[in-house]
């Protein structure tokens, strides 16, 4: 087969959706690889390590698009990269469509088979290729906030960790699930006092297991929010929602009562933020103070560390790059019902229920279709 390899065009994006590594096992296996020119280069994987991988540089997007039988990205095509889609195209990378009905009639109108790396599932039901990306965002939650912490940054000049004789910030994350429990171990890594607060008791239970006594876990309720976060140094929102907007669990009124010179990391915005005082920021202009707390509400924190983003996405999405590869899209869906919830669009048709629902589009089942 031939893959194809566009450079990133969408704003501020410098992720790429293939290393030289998987170019390697993909040439080794007989398929042939075609890479834009510096796809990779913010990513910091420059064209001579793919040409030494075996890819064949290509110079225009364009020529991409139109050799590969198989294209892929990180994020959903822009409306200036439509005009590339023909039938029988098979595009593998992150599509979000719900929200963009124009980018589903162009997939349908020209019959691309759309597999979209945010609905793929794995066989215990969770989404592999969502995890990367929030295991990223809580890592660098902790690191962003402990550099707003400082004075130079807006912070009231608090060391996370503290020194001997001086006690370490105190770090309150709210949210146990992927991005949580990584900026927990991040945060105690760093020697800051941790507390971690999730609705799931049973999530609570697995990460006082987990941590032992390092980690405070304390029941979500306003109560228990309201006298964390007025204690707290940084605050890290990292609550979902499957499906639905975030809660906004953390008020105004808190905000209010928080240390002035505290910091808050809201990762949770991509989903509309679980602080009321939050608002969509960018890495260009990533931060604000509301009542003296500063807020970092970027929505692709990744995107600011994309060596490592695109390293961690593409150990993710290889494997089924490669099983795409080898035996054909169609043959590769019909094997891998998880992989099948990743198709979006086929021969035409929606595939992917909340898709069509939010779009008020028919839905026609994959499985009818590839059988
Ligand atoms: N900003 C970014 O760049 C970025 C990057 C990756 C992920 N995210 C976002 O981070 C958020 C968290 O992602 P995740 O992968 O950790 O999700 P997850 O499903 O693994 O964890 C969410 C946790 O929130 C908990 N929760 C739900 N309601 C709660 C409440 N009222 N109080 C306390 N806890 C509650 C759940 O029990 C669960 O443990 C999502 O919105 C995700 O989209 C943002």
């Amino acid at each position: 087969m031939i893959i194809g390899v566009p450079k990133e065009v969408k704003d501020h994006e410098s992720r790429v959706g293939i290393t030289p590594a998987g170019v390697h096992a993909l040439v080794a296996a007989g398929h042939k690889v075609l890479v834009e020119h510096n796809a990779g280069e913010l990513s910091a994987m420059p064209d001579d390590d793919y040409q030494v991988a075996g890819a064949e540089i290509v110079g225009s997007a364009h020529d991409v698009w139109r050799l590969a039988d198989l294209i892929v990205k990180v994020k959903e095509p822009i409306e200036k990269e439509y005009r590339h889609f023909r039938e029988g195209l098979v595009l593998f990378t992150y599509l979000h469509l719900a929200p963009v009905p124009e980018l589903t009639t162009a997939l349908l109108e020209k019959k691309v088979t759309g597999i979209a790396y945010e609905t793929v599932r794995d066989r215990s039901g969770t989404l592999p290729l969502l995890t990367p990306m929030s295991e990223v965002a809580g890592r660098m939650s902790v690191q962003v906030g402990a550099a707003y912490l400082e004075k130079e940054h807006g912070g009231r000049g608090l060391l996370l960790g503290g020194v001997p004789g001086v006690p370490p910030g105190h770090v309150v994350i709210i949210g146990g699930g992927i991005v949580g429990t990584n900026a927990a171990k991040i945060a105690l890594g760093l020697g800051a006092r941790v507390t971690l607060v999730d609705l799931n008791l049973n999530r609570l239970r697995d990460l006082d297991d987990i941590f032992g006594g390092r980690l405070n876990t304390l029941a979500s309720n306003s109560y228990n929010l309201a006298n964390a976060t007025r204690e707290a140094d940084l605050v890290i929102g990292a609550v979902l929602i499957p499906g639905a907007m975030a809660p906004k669990i953390v008020t105004r009124a808190m905000v209010s009562q928080m240390r002035k010179g505290a910091v808050i990391v809201d990762v949770a915005i991509d989903q509309g933020g679980c602080v009321e005082t939050a608002k969509p920021t960018s890495h260009s202009n990533p931060s604000y103070v509301v009542d003296g707390v500063v807020h970092y509400c970027v929505t692709n924190m990744p995107g600011a560390v994309p060596h490592t983003s695109t390293l961690a996405l593409t150990n993710s999405t290889f494997p089924y790059l490669m099983r795409i590869a080898s035996l054909g899209a169609r043959e590769a869906l019909k094997k891998d019902p998880g992989l099948a919830e990743g198709l979006n669009t086929f021969q035409g048709k929606v595939t992917y229920r909340g898709v069509a629902e939010s779009q008020q589009r028919e839905w026609t089942p994959a499985a009818g279709l590839l059988s």
